[in-house]
């Protein structure tokens, strides 16, 4: 494997904050922190300020998503947006699978799976979040769990779809908890998941495949997780609400 050979990408999900007046102010100060960075800058803000963070970052270097979509194309489904939408406002990203989502939301592999299928016909690029619970992983089944999860995400798309694809790693007691997992931790999962893209799909596959690590990853320990083989770059939660924590992040993704 040749980390070098993979982009790797830094994503910040602002959940559910920022106004459009803060969206934009934020992006104005990341901007130029971020200007010079060698991986992908992405931030993923919330549906009603996908427009202003467009208008913001037209020109730069920084690329803008969604933090979910729906399946279908449209119709009776009251609060949601289908992936159509996102696409036609400027956005080229969007997160599926969150585990606040799967929390909260009632969300499960499959509808994962049909969200990440509506998205990859849209032509965005899907962020795909996998991960376990604290209890899952004191049993020692974060393999089976990582890996039902992606299997079912990931039924019916392709290999030239997954280029598309994303894969985030986001154990989910690592959430804005401030319990980063160790660097070590973070490899062994994503080298788990690496070797099961090989299995599923090819060994090039899982040679340019981008894997992040999300969970509480923050300007003083980004380093080390990004300096492990496998550990492509970041899904940032907290650190992503404040331009020079975030730009840390991405200097460190950088070198
Ligand atoms: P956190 O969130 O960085 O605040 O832990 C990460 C995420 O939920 O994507």
């Amino acid at each position: 494997m040749n980390k070098s050979k993979r982009a790797a990408v830094i994503a910040g999900n602002w959940k559910m904050n920022k106004t459009r007046a803060e969206a934009k102010a934020l992006i104005e100060e990341l901007l130029p922190l971020v200007k010079d960075a060698d991986c992908s800058v992405v931030v993923c803000t919330p549906y009603l300020d996908l427009e202003t963070a467009v208008n913001a970052t037209s020109g730069s270097n920084v690329k803008v998503g969604a933090q979910n979509c729906h399946w279908a194309p449209g119709g009776a489904f009251t609060g949601e947006i289908p992936a159509s939408m996102i696409k036609e406002v400027g956005a080229e990203y969007v997160i599926i699978g969150h585990s606040e989502r799967r929390q909260y939301f009632g969300e499960t592999d499959e509808t994962v799976n049909e969200r990440t299928r509506a998205a990859l016909d849209e032509g965005l690029t899907v962020i795909l979040c996998c991960g376990e619970l604290l209890n899952e992983r004191e049993q020692g089944i974060m393999e089976e769990v990582v890996g039902k999860q992606l299997k079912v995400a990931l039924g019916g798309v392709s290999e030239e779809e997954l280029k598309n694809i994303i894969i985030a790693y986001e154990p989910v007691w690592a959430i804005g908890t401030g319990v980063t997992a160790t660097a070590d931790q973070a490899e062994e999962a994503c080298a788990f998941i690496r070797a099961l893209i090989a299995k599923l799909y090819s060994a090039e596959a899982a040679e340019a495949i981008t894997i992040q690590y999300g969970g509480s990853m923050n300007a003083k320990n980004a380093a080390e997780l990004l300096s492990k083989e496998n550990v492509d770059g970041g899904l940032i939660g907290g650190a992503s609400l404040k331009a020079p924590d975030f730009a840390a992040i991405v200097a460190a993704a950088s070198v």
